[in-house]
């Protein structure tokens, strides 16, 4: 069974569980004994069923079920133990004809086994993982009044003494102070609860985690703003020189379909950035009318921190008429793409992206200028308002190639859900995972991609004789399609969505990896989920990283030359596309499973719901990176925390988004 199947049928179960406890409560209150006795018994099943589903849950993962078997499951345990006791027997009895089966203090037993059973519920929706101290007091001291509460209303006027059932008091008069006693103490012991969580609540939390080594060294010494890229090209390389100005447009689609876009320089995608390894590439952005602001983020590209456009960390975002110059040295071969790190949920889903494509510097550093008989298509494909748009084509996109020309697709997700994607009519290698090379990558057919939002794959294949379709979502009218010849015609694509998934972690040969993951540094672990956490200083129902969402995320803490392990943990029911800036990270298992393929090394993975993944990477890139899910709307919503090398400040505030800067400048 998937984790997401036993996480979801949990919830199922904790649910119907509320529903027995309550149906049990309520049909006590009215005296109907048989339903009253058949709810209780449904209520203690469920709860039984429901501690064998978390038992199988916790087999996935301790973060799947912290706070059930610390609070949840206790609480529920105890109440619905005290609602059986109380309960039963007077149910049994009545059931032979002895009494009505009510009883005051049994109903509020049994509906307090509801609200217990509710409590844990929410706790599990709003507070996740980790559980904190503060949650624990807060809803014990929550059930607590509600039991308090049920007594009063279920204990009051039209009750005698007896039926109040405060049980063998023989007579009234003594019934009314101890009833008092018990609801004051009760009382102060909520209050006492409920403050004490709330005040652990306020308390401040550490703003870093250590991630087991050590902590913050020396007093700070380099500021951001000194880490940008000052050389020059390596020799026989070039400068290549683009301005790029974000402005709002309104695009044409090939279909004749008009966009309102952002973009930069009026196209979507933005102008193609391409170099040979070891060029210099310098980009002037401007802003014309992008009231929010702007920046130039690299996506999986290395560079300075000081150029890696996150606002409020390392630039204050990019006001119209202000402009902002990024340089720095096309040291990586591969497939990249860039976009706006400001309110990019809007923007980039706007249109401000465009690709980078470096490639690799041959012996004559002829670089892109030499594979003119190559077909090299790089494809980003993008949602505009629900049709998806490769290369900035909407519907199907016809390219001839010549049977026996080698070809290379690069794909790149520029949204912020997984594509599926499939190579049809031809057998072919995935040569690049992310920009990166894979190590003997073996030919496939029949199978499908999946594609995290923001990741890249380069396909290579040699054109046969025959068509080559490339399908995107088992779209069959949209995608590309090569012809061999033009009056190969434009034949029906098959159906493509019965194909299986490429699993990457075990394709390819395995390869020395330069680093013993096992003996790393550091070791965070990231606990993904939704729950009530600020954001931006707003409460919110937030999409969180160990419960809490940005910027009250703590920082991970890096020396230079750590190696560092993440755990990154779904515990929600999406997909979370994790990507770390400034370093390729590498995969070494997925749900306990070791990566056994070529070593993949990747600036995006996707975690899916229910899946934990293991990845580890050296920190040689000082900086303050950004660390996040790239659903960028779930970005927005609080799930992104920063890395920082010890050391490293920022002048820009800090806080990622911070508002555009008007003038600033190189
Ligand atoms: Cu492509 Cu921080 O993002
Ligand atoms: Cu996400």
């Amino acid at each position: 069974m998937s984790t997401t199947l036993l996480m979801v049928s949990d919830h199922v179960v904790a649910l119907l569980s509320g529903v027995a406890w309550f149906a049990a409560g309520v049909t006590l209150a009215l005296r109907r004994v048989r339903t009253a006795l058949a709810a209780l018994v449904a209520a203690v099943l469920v709860t039984l069923v429901r501690m064998v589903t978390v038992a199988l849950l916790a087999g996935r993962g301790w973060w799947f079920v912290q706070e059930k078997v610390l609070l949840g499951l206790p609480l529920l345990g105890a109440a619905a133990t005290g609602a059986v006791l109380l309960a039963g027997p007077r149910l049994l009895a009545a059931r032979r004809g002895r009494g009505d089966g009510g009883s005051a203090a049994g109903v509020v037993a049994v509906l307090t086994a509801a609200y217990a059973a509710l409590a844990g519920f929410v706790v599990t929706f709003v507070g996740g993982y980790p559980l904190t101290p503060s949650t624990a007091l807060i809803t014990i001291a929550l059930v607590c009044a509600a039991a308090l509460l049920t007594a009063r209303v279920v204990a009051t006027p039209a009750g005698s003494a007896a039926e109040a059932g405060v049980a063998q008091v023989p007579e009234g008069r003594r019934e009314i102070p101890r009833r008092r006693f018990v609801a004051w103490t009760g009382g102060a012991v909520v209050a006492t609860a409920a403050g004490a969580g709330t005040g652990l609540s306020l308390l401040p939390t550490p703003s870093t985690a250590l991630g087991g080594g050590p902590g913050l060294s020396s007093p700070a010494t380099v500021s951001l703003a000194g880490l940008r890229f000052s050389g020059s090209p390596a020799p026989g390389g070039a400068v290549r020189r683009h301005v790029l100005t974000a402005k709002k447009a309104t695009v044409r689609l090939p279909s004749g379909r008009e966009i309102d876009a952002w973009t930069y320089n009026g196209e979507v995608p933005g102008p193609a950035i391409t170099a040979v390894q070891g060029d210099l590439i310098e980009v002037r952005l401007r802003n014309a009318d992008i009231e929010d602001g702007v920046t130039l983020h690299w996506h999986g590209y290395d560079v300075p921190c000081g150029d890696d456009g996150a606002p409020g960390v390392t630039q204050m975002a990019v006001g119209p008429g202000a402009d902002f110059v990024y340089r720095f040295r096309a040291d990586q071969a591969g497939t990249y793409w860039y976009h706006t790190h400001h309110a990019s949920h809007v923007g980039v889903h706007k249109g401000l992206y465009g690709t980078l494509v470096v490639r690799p510097r041959d012996g004559t550093g002829a670089g892109d200028q030499s594979p003119a008989q190559r077909m090299d298509l790089t494809l980003p494909v993008h949602t505009f308002e629900g049709s998806v748009v490769i290369a900035g084509r909407d519907g199907r996109t016809v390219h001839d190639a010549s049977p026996g020309e080698p070809v290379r697709l690069r794909l790149i997700n520029t949204d912020s859900v997984p594509h599926r994607i499939v190579l049809a009519g031809t057998p072919f290698r995935v040569a690049a995972v992310d920009g990166r090379d894979l190590n003997g990558p073996g030919e496939v057919a029949d199978v499908s991609l999946h594609l995290a939002a923001g990741g890249r794959c380069d396909l290579v294949f040699v054109m046969p004789y025959t068509l080559v379709a490339l399908v995107v979502d088992d779209e069959r009218d949209g995608g590309l399609l090569l012809r061999p010849h033009a009056d190969a015609g434009d034949a029906r694509v098959e159906d493509t969505s019965g194909l299986p998934e490429l699993d990457l972690l075990g394709y390819g040969a395995p390869a020395a990896v330069p680093f013993d993951a096992r003996k790393a540094d550091r070791h965070f672990t990231m606990v993904l989920d939704r729950g009530v956490a600020m954001v931006d200083g707003r409460p919110a129902y937030a999409q969180t990283v160990n419960g809490r969402g940005h910027p009250s995320i703590p920082d991970q803490l890096v020396a230079e030359d750590d190696i560092v392990r993440f755990t990154v943990v779904n515990r929600s029911l999406e997909t979370h596309p994790w990507h770390l800036h400034g370093h390729a990270v590498l995969i070494l298992s997925r749900d306990g499973t070791p990566a056994t393929g070529s070593p993949l090394w990747v600036d995006t993975f996707d975690v899916r719901p229910g899946e934990t993944w293991e990845v580890a990477f050296r920190a040689a890139n000082p900086g303050i990176w950004m660390n996040h899910c790239h659903n960028l709307p779930h970005a927005h919503q609080g799930m992104m925390l920063r890395l920082r090398y010890d050391g490293v400040t920022t002048p820009f505030g800090g806080s990622h988004g911070a508002s555009p800067g008007h003038g600033a400048t190189t």
